[in-house]
């Protein structure tokens, strides 16, 4: 093989194993350039003079060729395995989950945000509670027509004074048990599950509540309006919510005051924010002195407020559903349409609203 076409078929090798094929064949220990050198050493000096550079030269192209090629096809070996293994880091780690937040749970979770944010804890309750703590320590006289069977449902086991354990029928209990627990000064919000014997467009026998309790000394009626004031703004995320706050009855505040909640018309729409007209949203009052001495404590050292409001309510008001009865249907279309994305955290910074 003349050096012309060696060096072309080194220079064409297809792939590594090709051209190594190529190496041993020339410059392998019985390859043809390794042959053409050894036949130097029995040459006469003047052949050899004219013979041994010729072959060297040989040798060295050959060389360089297979150095070359091997360089050139290692290359793009590289090349296409970047190719194949290319990650697109701008792509989602995976895709979006299927399920979403249900609007109470991400109310509950706005809620529980905002008040951090005021200093307040969330505490917990039974939903199984007892006479004393769902009426008597709260004030709830006998004849007080909450008591009634057709608000409450009544379990048939009983407590340790026989009367029967209820379904709570508000978070209020909430209150008698976290002054029980821990000493003052108190603020923690409650939110959870409540039962009412009630069903309608705007009423389910299960719902959710949300209670605040604030004990310490020296508080009053302005601490609760601002409290209330400072959370609904941060709740409907506008600076124009005006409250008004109506006097009421609740046997367990004294005074009581109901809440309403300004409404003005945006294209057609009512929307919160503005006085045209009112809408009750929340009942409060200042901790009645007979509850403070309930839980065994001084009412002449301890003052406080509290309110309770409908979680299910807050979410329709602030995401527009109409319907209290399709937040418990479980009708999935119902749910991607007002669910919220798993990742959607509600922060203060970055605004409690999805
Ligand atoms: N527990 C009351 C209700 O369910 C609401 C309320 C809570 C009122 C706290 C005053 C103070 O309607």
């Amino acid at each position: 093989m003349d050096r012309d076409t060696l060096i072309a078929r080194i220079s064409a090798a297809p792939d590594l194993g090709a051209l190594d094929q190529l190496r041993v064949e020339t410059l392998g220990k019985s390859g043809s350039v390794t042959a053409l050198l050894k036949t130097l050493g029995a040459m006469d000096a003047a052949t050899r003079s004219v013979e041994g550079p010729k072959i060297q030269a040989l040798r060295e192209a050959v060389s360089d060729a297979l150095t070359s090629r091997k360089a050139a096809l290692e290359a793009e070996a590289l090349e296409a395995r970047l190719a194949t293994e290319r990650l697109d880091l701008s792509l989602p780690v995976e895709a979006a989950p299927a399920g979403s937040v249900h609007p109470v749970s991400q109310v509950m979770d706005e809620l529980a945000e905002i008040f951090a944010d005021l200093g307040f804890a969330v505490a917990e309750g039974p939903e199984i509670e007892d006479d004393w703590h769902n009426f008597s320590a709260l004030n709830i006289p006998e004849s007080h027509p909450a008591r009634a069977m057709q608000d409450t449902f009544y379990l048939d086991q009983v407590d340790e004074h026989g009367r029967p354990l209820v379904l709570r029928t508000h978070t209020s209990p909430v209150q008698i048990r976290t002054m029980q627990a821990s000493p003052p000064p108190i603020r923690i919000i409650a939110p959870g599950r409540v039962y009412r014997s009630d069903s309608d467009a705007t009423h389910t026998p299960m719902f959710h509540q949300i209670e605040g309790l604030v004990i310490d000394k020296g508080i009053h009626m302005g601490h609760l309006k601002w409290t209330l004031e400072t959370f609904l703004k941060a709740f409907f995320e506008r600076d124009d919510i005006v409250i008004r706050l109506r006097p009421s009855y609740f046997p367990f505040t004294e005074p009581s005051a109901e809440v309403d909640i300004g409404w003005s018309t945006e294209k057609g729409r009512r929307v919160v924010g503005g006085s045209e007209g009112w809408l009750e949203v929340l009942g409060s009052g200042m901790v009645h002195p007979k509850v403070i001495a309930n839980c065994g404590l001084d009412p002449d050292e301890w003052q406080g407020f509290a309110f309770g409001t409908g979680v299910d309510r807050l979410a329709m008001l602030k995401y527009g559903m109409n319907d209290l009865r399709a937040f418990f249907d479980g009708d999935l279309r119902w749910l991607k349409h007002y669910g919220f994305r798993a990742l959607d955290v509600p922060t203060l910074s970055g605004g409690v609203g999805a």
